[in-house]
Order: structure tokens, then sequence, then C-alpha cells
């Protein structure tokens, strides 16, 4: 019999050791008893711990944590608990179709329903692509059961004829050089194979490395378990000692309701800009703080995370990979320069219990070429700018990936240093861009402006990832490598285009971009953060009173659920009617 107290009740109990219901305990223990537990395990008041299984072959960035969950269980075992793993709903970020962003929300409901429905006393949540992360996260806070975070680790670094070569950047950056006839289509399906080298999710700053890291600052992993790659030993190590921590944490009862503060999810967002994080842990932020049912607002961007340094130099904003990254410190290095700069809530706890300002003690890299210091950083006020104007009330761009050749050609104007001006070319879709960008009837130069609306939560369900458009073969040839560009969709977290994203409200709910036509003149200005077409106002009225653009129809019956709960993506394209939901 266990005779350890803990500090309030294992639900568990209720399904197993009910005094008043022993008819439903028979019934409730009968089918666990398969695999061959006992019913004085599931009677002797340890708790069970569930070990929410992401891996699979349809998520082969996760296909680790099959493995890994092995030493999982070893940890849970070994201190006390009884393991029981379950598989989540993948969310294969490559391949899943219309967009790996429709199952986010998909997954967290899946994972709510099992959390509540089951008898799980407390969770490991294994992670890593994109969207796995915050999925696991917002299901946790809703149900609020203690959870840890166990990332499964990035890939190997991929290295192609003597270059690091990044998942994700190289595609970018190959699809470029292929249509302006550098390589060919041999040498760039090498290059992307070169880029993936062995188990894990993507070796670049994308959204999986950027998720990881923002589990871990948000306090939900232990210290230094994001930047681990996956064919490393310390992987499986941190596995146990992941499995163990979630039965302690079981018996404190530290749930993340203790631990997901509104200071946790600031410092998530100053994260964001010291490591070049992905474009899309904005609205993943987002989600999650209102699931936590913290106040984030656009504000909380531009106050908390634009005018802090670019201090990891990683790819896609610098030069390395994930491995490096790992061996410069990981993500206790990126806080401990945080922290040292003062800006850091450090008083708050992580899941080991103890207090940053504790964990961090000693984590000042070793590798100054990886992690500069915050005084003598790559670049500064690297955060995102948050713009808004005539054609939305908020997108964001990204600025520490605005390459120097951008900056020279757009910004450094003789009158100004931070605005630019064009032409607006207007696709209707990711299919419009694909079929015609290389027109020449379009007359794209470079003072055009491209931009693509019909991409949003809810015209594309989920927000297609397209914004990153790039010039047409014409002007790559000529060297022309990125035109500015605006959406009201997403851009891969691995890419490296100066692009306004995630225009809210969308084209297809009546958004500014619904009434903007080919040909208008747009003036972006960073320094003011606006955005505006120049059109005349009694000409926008009239243009409104037009049909919106055309969207496509839903093709499963959970694209029509999700068109029509979803909100935007300023507000982190959640299921509205979801967020009140707090506590099993
Ligand atoms: Fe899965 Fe990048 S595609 S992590
Ligand atoms: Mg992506």
């Amino acid at each position: 019999m266990n005779t350890r107290k803990p500090a309030r009740p294992f639900r568990s109990r209720e399904w197993f050791a009910d005094p008043n219901r022993s008819d439903m305990t028979a019934v409730y223990l009968e089918r666990f008893m398969n695999y061959g537990v006992t019913p004085e395990e599931l009677r002797s008041g340890r708790p069970i711990i569930g070990i929410a299984q992401s891996g699979s072959d349809l998520s082969p960035c996760n296909r680790g944590h099959v493995e890994l969950a092995k030493r999982v269980r070893d940890g849970i075992r070994d201190a006390g608990g009884i393991p029981m793993e379950f598989p989540v709903h993948p969310i294969f970020e490559n391949c899943r179709r219309p967009t790996a962003a429709l199952d986010r929300n998909l997954s967290y409901l899946t994972l709510v329903e099992i959390l509540h429905g089951y008898p799980i006393d407390a969770v490991v949540l294994t992670t890593g692509c994109d969207k796995t992360t915050p999925a696991s996260i917002m299901a946790a806070s809703t149900t609020d059961v203690p959870a840890i975070v166990l990332s499964g680790g990035p890939m190997l670094d991929g290295w192609f004829e003597g270059e690091l070569v990044g998942s994700g950047t190289v595609i970018w950056k190959s699809r470029r050089r292929l249509a302006a006839g550098e390589i060919t289509e041999e040498q760039f399906i090498n290059t992307a194979a070169a880029s993936a080298p062995s188990i894990g999710h993507c070796n670049t700053m994308g959204t999986a490395s950027t998720m990881n890291a923002v589990a871990e600052t948000l306090g939900l992993s232990l210290p230094g378990c994001s930047a681990i790659p996956a064919a490393y030993r310390e992987r499986p190590q941190m596995a146990y000692e992941t499995g163990k921590r979630i039965v302690e944490m079981a018996y404190e009862d530290l749930r993340p309701s203790k631990i997901l503060t509104r200071e946790a999810f600031l410092d998530a967002i100053a994260l964001i800009a010291l490591i070049g994080g992905s474009t899309n842990a904005q609205p993943h932020i987002t989600a999650m703080a209102r699931h936590a049912g913290v106040e984030i607002t656009a504000r909380d961007w531009v106050d908390h995370g634009y005018a802090l340094p670019l201090i990891l130099n990683m790819q896609p904003a610098g030069q390395y990979l994930g491995e490096r990254f790992h061996r410069a410190g990981g993500v206790p290095a990126i806080l401990w320069e945080l922290e040292k700069a003062g800006k850091m809530h450090s008083d708050r706890i992580n899941v080991s219990g103890k207090k940053f300002s504790e964990t961090l003690k000693g984590r000042q890299s070793p590798d100054r070429e990886m992690i500069y210091s915050f005084d003598q950083p790559l670049q500064e006020d690297a955060g995102f700018v948050v713009l808004s104007g005539n054609l939305f009330d908020f997108a964001i761009m990204k600025t520490s990936v605005i390459s120097d050749e951008f900056r020279t050609r757009y910004m450094k104007t003789p009158n100004d240093e931070d605005s630019f001006e064009g032409i607006a070319v207007v696709f209707d879709s990711a299919e419009d861009y694909h079929a015609n960008i290389n027109d020449p009837s379009l007359n794209i130069t470079e003072k055009s402006i491209l931009v693509i609306r019909g991409a949003g939560a809810v015209s594309w369900p989920g927000a297609a990832e397209v914004v990153n458009m790039q010039p047409p073969d014409r002007l790559l040839k000529l060297g022309i490598n990125a035109l500015p560009v605006i959406g009201d969709g997403r851009q891969s977290g691995t890419s490296d285009s100066p692009a306004i994203l995630h225009a809210s409200p969308e084209s297809a709910v009546g958004g500014g971009l619904s009434w903007l036509r080919s040909g208008d003149l747009i003036r972006v200005d960073l320094k003011k953060r606006s955005c505006n077409a120049i059109v005349a106002p009694e000409v926008i009225e009239q243009r409104k009173k037009e049909p919106l653009p055309p969207m496509p129809a839903s093709q499963t019956p959970w694209q029509e659920i999700f068109r029509d709960h979803v909100g935007s993506l300023s507000e982190g394209g959640c299921l509205e009617n979801a967020v009140k939901y707090r506590g099993v």
C-alpha cells in the first residue's frame, strides 16, 4: 500500500477506489488488466501518469517519442507512478492538407477530452513538430491537470557540400536558386534531403524549436530540455528525469495554473526576439495565454517583445543550427542573458519546483559565436513590429530576417530609414499566386508590393503558410530576392522573408485586404508602426459594397466546424467557444 499523501486526492481514485461504488470500480478495473496491470496496483493509491504520445508514422518529426516513451515509463515507475500511454491526434507540419494549423485546435480538443474523461492524475506532453507543442499546452491549461513538456528535440545539423543546411530555410533559398536557374531539380532534392539527417524536428529556429523553447521558458519543461538534439544520449536521459519528475508533480499538485502566469507569457514574448523565433509564435503564445486565462494584448508584443536584441546566431535569422545551440547552453543560456539584463521575471517557478533565479545559476554560454551577450548582440530591436492601418487592425513583421539587400533597397531611402511604399499586386489565394506570379501582364517590378488574401484562418481553414511569396523568376534572375509582401495568412517559421503577416481581420470576414485592388499605392512605416493603402475614403466605401473575394467550400465536417468557431490570428486563432473552459 502506498503511504504517501498527495496534496490533493488523486482523481483516479474516483474510478478505481470509490468506496461507495464497488460495482462500478470492478467495471473500470476489469479491462485495464488486459495488459497485465493488477487491481492492486491500480487501487494502491499511486498516481496514474498519462503519456500523451504524439509520435507516429504520420508524425515523423515526433516519431522519436515512440522510443523515448520507454524511458519516460522507466522514470514514472521508478518514482512510484503508473504509466499509461495513449495517442494524440497527429499534426505533421509539412504534409497535412490543407494546412497543419487546422489541426492544432483539433488535437487540442481531443486531448482535452482524454485528460478530462479518463483516470489520469498527471500527464507528460510529448512535443516537437510545430503545433504539437501549443496544442498540448492549451489542453493542459483547459483541464489543469499537472503536466510536464518533454520535447523530442531537433534533428542533427544538416550538411551539404561543406555547408550547413537547415530544414525549411534551405528549401526557401533553393526555390529561389532553382527559379533563377542556378541549380537543377536534382540538386534541390539532394539539398533538402541533406537538411534532415536524423530523427527529430526541424533543426533551424523554425516553429518547432521556437515553440519548444517557449514551453521551457514558460516553465513547463525541465531546464535545458528543449534544445537537446533528438539523437543525443541526453535526450533519453531527459525523458527518464521527466518521467520521475511528473510523479512528484502529481503529489505536489503542481498544475499549469500555478506556472502559467502573465509574467511567464511576457518572458516567452521576450524570448522570441532574443532567439529570432518563428512568427507563428504570435498566434500560438496568444492562444496558450487565452486558454490559461491570461490576457496578452497586441500592446504586449510592442512593450515586451520589440526593443530587445537578437542574441542567438541560428538560422533563419543567423548562421548555425540546433546542435550548436544545445552545446552553447540552450534556452537556459538565453534566459541567463535576459535575467542579467534585468528583463526576466525570474522569481517564478518552473516544473522543477524551483525558481528560475535558482535554475539559471551558472548557465552563461561558453560559446559567444552562437549566443551573443545582451550588450553586444547580433542585432538591436529585433522583435516583431506590430502594424495597423486601414488595411488591418493588426499584423506583424519579423525584423530579424530583413536582409541587408532588402534594407538597402527599401528602407534606407534618403527621407526615412524605416518606411517604404509600393504598388499593390493582389492575389486571391495561394493557387492564384502560383499560377500567375510569372505572368508578364501583372507588370511586377521592384516597386511592387505583393499582397495575398484568402489565406486567413477562415478562408483557408487554419490559415495558409503562403505569405512568403517569392518574386517572379525574371526579378530573381536580376538578383532581386525579396519584394515586400503582405497577407492575411502565415509564413513558415523557417522562412527568411520580410513579410507583413497575420493581417487581422482577414479578407474573408471583410477585413481591409478585401477592398484592396491591384494598382493601389501602399505605404508602410515601421517606426510609426503603420500600413495604409492610399485610397480615398469614398472609393473604399464604394468597394466595400462589392462582393468579398471567393472562398473555397469546406471539404470535411471539421473544416466547417472550425470555420464557424475560429477567431482571428491576432487573437490566437482559437475556437472562441473553447477558451472559457478551465479545470477538470
Ligand atoms: Fe515538423 Fe518542421 S516539419 S518540425
Ligand atoms: Mg510551418
